[in-house]
């Protein structure tokens, strides 16, 4: 029987791992099946119990249950427990680990993918929710010069940095939309959760330089409002979130399966036009 892997969520019809992981599956040359779960809501234990007693060797997680993964899994990685979120969970008999991989994803994207360097850089993350919080360390490992966090709440941006980096680190400053100053980011990443909604955070075009790289962390929205300020205002790049989909995918289906698949046919079939 080939082994069994799902995505779990509440909806689930709009997620893209299983067209992700099979695609993988087949280039790797391995046999799975991965399903996709509607869990009902304050279920996902009982759901993902029913799961494992089918056979499943692991999930991916997705909105609302990121939280509850963590909750649920008897081990949590470094990255799970700070972005206090996880976004894959693999079965080890009576263990479940949790991981989150949405930041090494995003990484991997920029730096490999967009062949833009992190190091010495200018970053400007946008908003201080889960998608920050499991962003910020992979960030940091790429050694910029600075990174700032603007968030609305402001006291939730500071909460962020305390409990990612402590205080000890003067690279990282949380802040306000109106104190970003003169702004020339060389990377300006919205990880609001604004482009669901197709609202623009509080944002300049002075932000933007045009050297910047423009990266919006939700897929397959089109040119959001915020895409669409950063090409008016003359980034040098405008991108959405397919890559992250599809190198966090590529994270946990190596972690899984020991074997690192190619991403790029993956990408180019998930691409949505910005426009
Ligand atoms: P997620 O886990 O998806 O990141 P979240 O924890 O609810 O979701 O966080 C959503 C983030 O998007 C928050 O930083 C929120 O800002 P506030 O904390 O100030 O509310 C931000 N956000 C959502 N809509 C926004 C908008 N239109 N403009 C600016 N920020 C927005």
């Amino acid at each position: 029987m080939p082994d069994l892997y799902a995505v779990v969520g509440n909806p689930i019809a709009q997620s893209k791992s299983p067209v992700i992981h099979p695609m993988f599956a087949e280039a790797c040359g391995h046999r799975i099946t991965y399903e996709r779960i509607e869990s009902p809501l304050g279920q996902f234990a009982e759901t993902v119990n029913a799961f494992r007693a089918r056979g499943g060797a692991g999930i991916n997680i997705t909105a609302p249950f990121k939280l509850d993964a963590v909750a649920y899994a008897t081990e949590k990685s470094t990255a799970a427990k700070i972005a206090g979120a996880a976004n894959a969970i693999k079965f080890e008999g009576a263990n479940s680990v949790a991981e989150n991989f949405d930041g090494v994803g995003l990484v991997r994207d920029i730096v490999a993918n967009l062949r833009t360097p992190l190091r010495g850089k200018r970053v400007l993350l946008l908003g201080a929710g889960g998608a920050t919080r499991g962003a910020l360390s992979p960030i940091l490992g790429e050694l910029p010069s600075e990174v700032w966090i603007a968030n609305r709440d402001v006291a939730k941006a500071d909460a962020l940095v305390a409990d990612v980096v402590g205080t000890a680190n003067s690279n990282v400053r949380a802040c306000g939309y109106e104190s970003l100053g003169e702004g020339g980011f060389d990377v300006v990443l919205n990880a609001t959760s604004s482009s669901l909604a197709q609202a623009l955070p509080p944002i300049e075009a002075k932000l933007f330089a045009g050297s910047t790289l423009a990266y919006d962390l939700t897929y397959g929205k089109g040119l959001t409002p915020f895409l669409r300020l950063a090409k008016e205002s003359g980034a040098a790049q405008c991108v959405d979130g397919v890559g992250m989909l599809v190198e966090q995918a590529a994270e946990a289906f190596y972690w899984w399966r020991g074997v690192r698949p190619s991403t790029s046919q993956a990408i180019t079939h998930l691409t949505v036009p910005l426009n």
